[in-house]
């Protein structure tokens, strides 16, 4: 199979930012909706809470937000962009694309702007998409965004699944600038083997949300927990594996690893077996829980703000998600 990627940068991550709803849901919280405990969730997952946006706020209200953070970071105005991609599974409609909401909300006059639906894995596939059509041209510059607004499809009387998730959005501003630093390599793949351990099979064409539907709550999250974390793990490793090694570079040389949010002991199972020590491997999931699209790009804006992305430093993203679908890329900063 031809080499999915290239070692050289053409393409720099220039400004990133995050947009989290204020409205903060604690373990504690939960105990009063569902039957669980702060232990079991802190035990079991790590998560100690996780935000929630208000009802009236669609997810293009958090990509705007997040958006407007990232293009400050960048020192650049909207009408810079000429390409605007959104990693999301909760859109705020089923069309226009929520990437048209955010083009409205910047008052960008022409770009090309569309959704990508990869559910946690979106914004490394957005990554790989962005990086290559930067590369081929004529894009210069793109707004990559990961939003979710996974309370709507949450269902808040199943236990197993609503202690998981939060709301939020993150984004990313890439550009043309060739040279040695950039995004190295990204490396992405769906296998719909098992698209039903963890989907939303109602709402859709498939089963549209009739009452019945809705009743019979299919327009919300389905998982088979053990199942999607035995393959989180493994999909990860190797994707961390085919992005370093497409970067021409060694798990050794990563300053920082920046894994999906979605339970801590799947971190720690992919520490176990990739050579990084576990001060390198970012964690935030504490405090937001898994906000899908929205996971790797929060974090990777969290580790700049804390300083711990610096100048020449080798950072690696992996992500996994429903489909199934996984990715990893590796960028020199
Ligand atoms: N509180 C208390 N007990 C609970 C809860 C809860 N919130 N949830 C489940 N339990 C119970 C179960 O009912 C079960 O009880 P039983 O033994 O009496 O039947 C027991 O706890 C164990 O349940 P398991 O499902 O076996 O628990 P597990 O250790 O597997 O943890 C979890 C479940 C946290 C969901 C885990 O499997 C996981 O993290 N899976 C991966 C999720 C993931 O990575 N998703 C990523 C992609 S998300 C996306 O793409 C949108």
């Amino acid at each position: 199979m031809r080499s999915p990627s290239h070692a050289k940068a053409h393409v720099q991550v220039i400004g990133t930012g995050t947009y989290l709803p204020d409205r903060v849901l604690t373990n504690y919280d939960l105990e009063k909706l569902v039957d669980t405990t702060d232990a079991w969730i802190t035990t079991r997952t790590g998560i100690k809470e996780r935000r929630v946006a208000d009802k009236h706020q669609a997810t293009s209200d958090l990509a705007v937000k997040a958006a407007h953070k990232a293009l400050q970071d960048a020192k650049l105005s909207a009408e810079a962009v000429d390409l605007i991609i959104v990693a999301t599974a909760t859109p705020d409609m089923f069309f226009p694309s929520t990437a048209c909401f955010v083009q409205k909300a910047l008052g960008i006059k022409e770009a090309v702007s569309f959704d990508l639906s990869a559910a946690c894995s979106g914004f490394l596939f957005a990554l790989d998409a962005a990086r290559r059509m930067l590369e081929e041209g004529p894009y210069k510059t793109a707004l990559l965004i990961g939003a979710e607004k996974l309370s709507m499809i949450t269902n808040w009387e199943d236990r197993s699944t609503c202690v998981l998730f939060g709301d939020g959005a993150g984004a990313a501003v890439l550009q043309r600038r060739p040279g040695s630093k950039g995004v190295l390599s990204t490396y992405v793949r769906s296998d719909a083997t098992h698209t039903d351990i963890l989907w939303v099979p109602g709402g859709g064409s498939r089963a549209p949300a009739t009452a019945e539907v809705v009743a019979k709550k299919l327009n919300t999250i389905h998982m088979e927990g053990k199942e999607v974390f035995k393959l989180a793990v493994h999909k990860m490793i190797s994707a961390i594996h085919e992005a370093l090694r497409l970067a021409h570079k060694k798990d050794t040389d990563l300053a920082l690893l920046i894994p999906h949010q979605a339970n801590l002991r799947i971190i720690e199972a992919i520490a176990k077996r990739v050579h990084v020590p576990r001060e390198r491997i970012f964690v935030n999931l504490q405090k937001y829980g898994n906000m899908s699209a929205a996971t790797t790009i929060v974090a990777l804006d969290e580790a700049r703000r804390e300083g711990r992305v610096r100048e020449g430093d080798l950072v690696a993203l992996v992500a996994f998600g429903a489909g199934l679908t996984w990715g990893a890329a590796v960028i020199q900063f």
